[in-house]
């Protein structure tokens, strides 16, 4: 069985049509053409393919196309806007904390969505006082951006990238992943 749907990506609106049980992720490789999202495991478990999903990070080998109709999705190469670089895809060049490929995009995505959750005060499983917006220390970033493996375990500077767009240094307030895509860049 089939259906028809339309999906936003980095901007652009697309309508396609999709066998139901196509995932989100092949939908937008091989449907769309996208290719900023990658297929590591494809089973959930490593992180590659995180998309910012209605401004929410989401693992799309995991969900299935035609349950998100209407979808507005932003990949890491989204993130660019007009030939500038995201604040976190400058951090990630200047602190050597690009990896491969395959789990840097959605290690972007994943750090772009983690700091909007931090920022709304979501807590984490190491977050101690869950009242008050979490400190973005070392611990908390580990955890958060513990679904997005690497398997090189070439990974060391991601926290210093990362840590640096959170508390500011890069970049005091840097827009958030919840907001419309056209509105977070104009
Ligand atoms: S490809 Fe989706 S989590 Fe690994
Ligand atoms: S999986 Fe990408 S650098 Fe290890």
């Amino acid at each position: 069985m089939k259906s028809d749907i339309t999906l936003t990506v980095d901007g652009q609106r697309y309508a396609l049509t999709v066998d139901n049980r196509v995932t989100l992720l092949d939908a937008l490789r091989d449907n769309l053409g996208v290719t900023s999202a990658k297929k590591g495991c494809d089973h959930g478990q490593c992180g590659s393919c995180t998309v910012l999903l209605n401004g929410r990070r989401a693992t799309t080998c995991l969900a299935f196309a035609v349950a998100h109709d209407e979808a507005d999705i932003t990949t890491s190469a989204g993130l660019a806007q007009d030939g500038d670089l995201h604040p976190l895809h400058r951090a990630f060049i200047d602190h050597d904390a690009f990896q491969c490929g395959y789990c840097t995009p959605g290690q972007i995505c994943s750090a772009v969505g983690m700091l909007d959750e931090a920022r709304q005060g979501w807590p984490s499983a190491v977050t101690a006082e869950v009242t008050s917006a979490p400190p973005l220390d070392t611990a908390e970033i580990r955890e958060r951006m513990s679904g997005n493996l690497c398997r090189c375990g070439a990974c060391v500077n991601i926290v210093a990238a990362i840590s640096e767009v959170a508390t500011g240094r890069r970049l005091a307030a840097f827009p958030s992943a919840a907001e419309p895509r056209q509105e977070r860049w104009s």
